[in-house]
This record gives structure tokens, sequence and C-alpha cells, in this order.
């Protein structure tokens, strides 16, 4: 086992004491980090950001740098899987991710290939190996995917969407054809993740941005479904550790319940959820992740520190609350926000871990 200086983040997630509540950020390398925007710049694009892996680690450490992050997560992204299917993506500045191919009839779907990880994916294993290496046992790495549902978004709407009208018309009429999507794309995340867990993440969370624009029934079918089929073809051991998985569904707080009992080891919330309420909703089945505004990163110090000591005293005592943001961190924030957030959080975390002692 490879020593690791702080693990805070893996003894939360398994409900073991700590000294402080860990904190880690959704998008904390990224545009509202000048260091980042200097990187960017020299990659040339955000792609190539990304299969660079010796600047795929550099901007994934630089938030490790300014804030007392008790994790790092890969710098990637989770549209690579879909990129990696051939479906040409790339980004129209101000508009997000674009995909020259969309996905809509049983051909398509049958043409997607079975993705093998390490030979189609291999700079990602590579970035995540040369993060391990310089990260030198500093704090755990996290890696990531996205949820089917959410990739399916893309791939069918061939971008960011409002109102995902494609993929829910095929939901809908063609359910069939989206079920061989989302099995197909599940098969594909779960090789991904673990061969990120092979090349040494040591956690990982699978991002569904979408699941909660559906219904509760199509939530169940289409999303919750597929992400239960990761998570049960997941390597959850590895060089002696466990590797826990974190689930977040972005607006998913009002089937908490269902989500804990999809087998994950951790569960992130977005603001809508009071984290109170989700505590006593799951117990101690799973550690809860969350869930400060991002946008409450444009308000004064005062006010970032207030909220933060509503969400702590919100969970209460004890482990297993791993701090974030409820979603990702936007780029206009001014990266001195964050410092105010996190000496708050330094400040006040201490006092909800002390009735156990820190074994
Ligand atoms: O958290 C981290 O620091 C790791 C990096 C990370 C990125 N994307 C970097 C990125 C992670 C975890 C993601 C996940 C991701 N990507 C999600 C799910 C997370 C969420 O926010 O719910 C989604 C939906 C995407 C798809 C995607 N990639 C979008 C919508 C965009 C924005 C496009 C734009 O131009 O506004 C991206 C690009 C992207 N991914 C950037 C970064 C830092 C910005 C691109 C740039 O630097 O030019």
């Amino acid at each position: 086992m490879t020593p690791l200086h702080n693990d805070r983040l893996l003894r939360a997630i398994a409900g073991e004491p700590v000294d402080a509540t860990p904190v880690w950020m959704m998008r904390q390398a990224g545009r509202y980090l000048p260091e980042y925007r200097r990187v960017r710049e020299q990659a040339g694009s955000f792609m190539a950001l990304c299969q660079d892996d010796s600047l795929a680690c550099d901007v994934t450490l630089q938030p490790l740098e300014r804030f007392d992050l008790d994790a790092a997560i890969l710098f990637s992204d989770i549209l690579t899987i879909p990129d990696a299917m051939d479906l040409g993506l790339h980004f129209v500045t101000g508009e997000g991710p674009r995909f020259r191919k969309t996905v809509t009839t049983a051909e398509d779907v049958a043409a997607l290939p079975n993705l093998d990880a390490e030979r189609d994916l291999g700079y990602v294993m590579k970035a995540v190996s040369t993060i391990r290496r310089e990260l030198n046992g500093r704090v755990p790495l996290i890696g990531f995917a996205g949820s089917p549902w959410t990739l399916a978004t893309y791939m069918v709407e061939g971008g960011s969407s409002k109102d995902f009208r494609h993929l829910k018309g095929m939901v809908y009429s063609q359910p069939e054809l989206a079920h061989a999507m989302l099995d197909k794309l599940a098969q594909s995340v779960t090789a991904y993740l673990n061969a990120q867990i092979r090349a040494g993440a040591q956690a990982v969370q699978i991002f569904d941005t979408w699941g909660g624009a559906l219904s509760a029934e199509a939530y169940q079918q289409f999303s919750l479904k597929y992400m239960k089929q990761i998570v049960d073809g997941l390597i959850r051991e590895h060089d002696g550790r466990k590797v826990p998985v974190i689930l977040f569904t972005k607006n998913g707080g009002q089937w908490l319940e269902d989500i804990a009992s999809a087998g994950s080891d951790a569960v992130g919330l977005d603001w809508s959820t009071e984290l109170s309420a989700a505590r006593a909703r799951v117990g101690h089945r799973v550690a809860l992740q969350g869930n400060l505004d991002p946008n409450v990163l444009f308000a004064r110090p005062a006010a970032i520190r207030a909220e933060v000591a509503r969400i702590l005293e919100s969970y209460g005592e004890g482990p297993g609350h791993v701090f974030n943001l409820g979603h990702g961190i936007s780029q206009f924030t001014d990266p001195d926000r964050v410092t105010a957030f996190m000496e708050a959080l330094h400040d006040l975390s201490p006092a909800y871990h002390r009735s156990i002692p820190h074994g």
C-alpha cells in the first residue's frame, strides 16, 4: 500500500472519525484560476489539455497549491467517452461542447463501439498515473465519469440542451433503443472507471448532471438503473485500500433513499436538499457530500462564512460529511472568495469532530 498523508476524505466516506470535515470542489481546476487559463492557452484547446498528461497533471495540482483541499480530481471531461466513440467532439467558444455525429437511430446505436479503456482512452490513464506520482500521497486522487443518462443527453442532442427533447422523445417512443444505448454506455463507463482505478484513482465519482430532469419513474429506469449496473461492476478495493464510489445526481435529492440504496459509499447533493433532512433519511447507509451553492461564492466573505457555518450545523456532529459545492464552481468566481470559503471551513469544522476521539 502506498502511503497517503491526508486520508480525511477516505475516512469520512467510510464513516470513520476525522479531525476536520474534508473538502474538495467540483470543477476545482478550471477557468476561474488565472494559472489555469495560462496553461489552457499553452495547450491550444481544451481537449489538447486533457490529452497531454503533463499539462493535465499541472492543472489538476493548481487548486491544491492555492487552497487547503483534501482531494485532487483528475483533470479531464465526461465527454472523453463519446469522443473515443468517434462522434466528433469539439468545443464552440461560448456555446460549449458539440458533436458532429448524433446518435438517433438503431443503426447509430449498433455502430457505437465497445470501448477498450486502456487502448482508446490511454491518455486518461497516463494522466492518472502521472498525477498520482506527482501527488506523492499528499491527498487522494478522485477519478470520474459521466452517468450513461448524462452522456446520452450530449450524444443524442449533439451538445448541451435545455429540454433534452430528442433523447426524451426516444425514451417515450422507442424505450428499447434508449436502453440499448444506455446499456452500452454503462459497460464503457464501468471499463473506463476500472481502468482509472487500476491506474491509481483512489475514489471515483459518477456525475449524473441531468438525471434530475427526468420524471421519478423514468429516473429509476433510465438513469439510476445504469448507475447501479456500473457500481456493481466496479473494483472496490485496490492497492490494499477501499476505493469509494460517489454518486451525484444534480436535482436528485427527492430520490435520495433510492440513490443511497444503489450500492455507492457516498451521495453528492446540490443545495436544494437540506443536509439535516438528508442525513435523517439515509442514516449510516452512505456518506453525504455537498452542498454549498456555488453562487454563494459571489457574496462577501462574511456571508460565505455564515453559509459554511449553516451547512456544517445542518449536517451536525461526527463523520460521514464531505464538504463540497452543490455543483461545479463558476468560471466567473474570484479565487479570493474560495480562500474565504476554505478559511471559514477550517475554522469552523473541527468543532463538529471533537466529541469523537480521532483514531
Ligand atoms: O472537477 C474538476 O476539476 C475536473 C474537471 C472537470 C471538467 N469537466 C473540466 C472542464 C470535470 C469533473 C468535468 C465534468 C463535466 N463535463 C460535466 C459534469 C459535471 C457537471 O458540471 O455537472 C459535464 C456536463 C461536462 C461537459 C462539459 N465540458 C461542458 C458543459 C463544458 C463547458 C463548455 C464551455 O465552453 O462552457 C466542458 C468543458 C470543460 N470541462 C472545461 C473544464 C475546465 C472548460 C473548457 C475550457 O477550459 O475551455
